[in-house]
């Protein structure tokens, strides 16, 4: 195996110990990040005057030319050496010969490897952004035609109160709107260079830290450079965020699984985002909702095992680092794919808008409306709730809901039920008078699609979102 050490070493490493500690077979993916962070790194070398002008006008050809052939195919990235650094190193040495041994003076494999996985995690949040963003506007476009299709509410899974399609996607909208603050959030905090942070103790060269920050679109250099190499919260972090996805995704997914039985008929997914079964010719399955919420685990789980790789590791950089990547890169894969899948499955699906209102229909879902009638011609809350808690149970007897007893029946309950109930406890009528801020009522909930509409139209336009208040500055 090529190695960019062993002068100290008198004999050859073990194959397998040289198979167990090398991680170009998943670190491979930080190529452009590692030929970057080297451009920047030999162009701040030369303007400090520690490498000739020719000297970084050649380590930046061959670094160049290495990216090139190596995205193109024609230079296949091998398992005969270590790393994705000792890949590039070793090939610049290849093409410009002894000048390329220059390119690592005053750095280290620690502050290189930090600074390719911010800057690839970097830009794997702006995807998953870019993701988010396009299923919100499947929610919001399932919002704007929805805003009077009525659905039962539920809580326990209990028919509750009635509201809208538009309102429940609402309520996923603001789940995903707050991811993508998370993960703007996240950047802000990435955002710092390690670069020039050396092995652990910055080095003797005089180094432009802020120089190289800035080539790297980094907001500034990282500070102590202890922490700099060992830092990994970011990525806990974006792990974190990542599973707040997913979390998000799998509740959303076991409603669709539900909605799409035969106990709800509320929806019907497109053929082409379900699947058949080999021996029930009748089968129509939610196995994309289904593999959703399964692989939320995985991604926990890459959460989880940084978390606890990270633990135990005395400062500053520990081989045990390299375990970040292989859990990251699945967890981010996982996460794109399903965000794109899902919003896939969303935009085919179709609501059985019949089915829905008639199931609000069943289950007494305008008992509370019943009862705030009852409030408004003069009754105590409390008193109201407990005669519309009698006259439930007197449709129960009766296998009738509400609005199906007579004028006599209802006032045989109580004398304050007049005629004009029965308006009163419409379903439509039940929604359109919620209008409290956030509520189901059309009204509100235009009020809320057109806030929803500014936050995506600002998402979009490369505007950052909304910071958090803690982060206004
Ligand atoms: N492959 C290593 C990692 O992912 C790169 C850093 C190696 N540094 C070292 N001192 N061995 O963490």
């Amino acid at each position: 195996m090529a190695q960019l050490w062993g002068g100290r070493f008198t004999k050859p490493t073990d194959e397998l110990v040289n198979e167990f500690n090398a991680s170009i077979r998943f670190d491979k993916r930080l190529l452009r990040e590692d030929i970057e962070g080297s451009l920047a790194h030999a162009a701040m070398l030369g303007r400090q005057g520690i490498l000739t002008s020719e000297e970084t006008a050649q380590i930046s050809e061959g670094l160049r030319g290495i990216l090139l052939d190596a995205e193109s195919g024609r230079l296949p990235i091998t398992e005969e050496y270590e790393d994705i650094h000792s890949f590039v190193e070793a090939n610049l040495i290849l093409r410009i010969g002894d000048t390329g041994k220059k390119l690592h003076t005053g750095r280290s494999r620690n502050d290189q490897v930090a600074l390719d996985m911010r800057m690839y995690i970097r830009r794997e949040t702006a995807a998953v952004r870019a993701e988010l963003d396009e299923l919100l506007g499947t929610l919001l476009s399932i919002m704007r035609q929805n805003t009077e299709t009525i659905m039962p509410g539920f809580t326990h899974l209990q028919k509750a109160q009635p509201t809208t399609l538009a309102h429940h996607m609402g309520a996923y909208f603001e789940m995903f709107r707050r991811d993508v603050t998370r993960l703007s959030d996240c950047r802000k905090r990435l955002n710092e260079c390690p670069l020039g942070a050396g092995a652990l103790a910055g080095t003797t060269y005089p180094l432009d830290r802020s120089y190289t920050a800035e080539l790297l679109d980094f907001d500034r250099p990282t500070r102590n450079s202890m922490d700099s190499v060992s830092d990994r919260d970011y990525l806990i972090e974006f792990l974190n965020d990542l599973s707040l996805i997913m979390m998000h995704l799998s509740r959303f997914s076991e409603e669709i699984i539900l909605w799409n039985s035969n106990e709800y008929q509320f929806v019907e997914l497109d053929d082409a985002y379900s699947t058949g079964s080999s021996i029930m010719p009748q089968k129509k399955n939610p196995d994309i909702a289904e593999l959703v919420r399964g692989k939320t685990g995985r991604v926990y789980g890459a959460l989880m095992s940084l978390l606890t790789t990270m633990k135990g590791i005395p400062l500053a950089y520990d081989k045990d680092m390299q375990e970040d990547k292989e859990v990251a890169f699945d967890a981010i894969d996982t996460t794109l794919h399903c965000i794109h899948l899902f919003r896939g499955m969303l935009e085919t699906i179709t609501f059985r808008k019949d089915m829905m209102r008639r199931s609000a229909a069943r289950g007494f879902t305008n008992a509370t409306d019943a009862a705030d009638y009852l409030v408004g011609k003069g009754i105590p809350f409390r008193d109201a709730h407990a005669v519309v808690g009698r006259l439930v149970l007197y449709c129960i007897g009766q296998n009738k809901s509400i609005e199906e007893l007579s004028l006599e029946e209802l006032q045989a309950i109580h004398p304050s039920f007049g005629p004009d109930l029965y308006d009163a406890i419409r379903l439509e009528t039940c929604v359109s008078k919620r209008l409290t801020t956030g509520a189901p009522g059309p009204e509100a909930m235009q009020e809320e699609i057109r806030e929803c509409e500014a936050f995506l139209s600002a998402e979009q336009s490369g505007n950052p979102a909304e910071p958090l208040a803690g982060d206004r500055k």
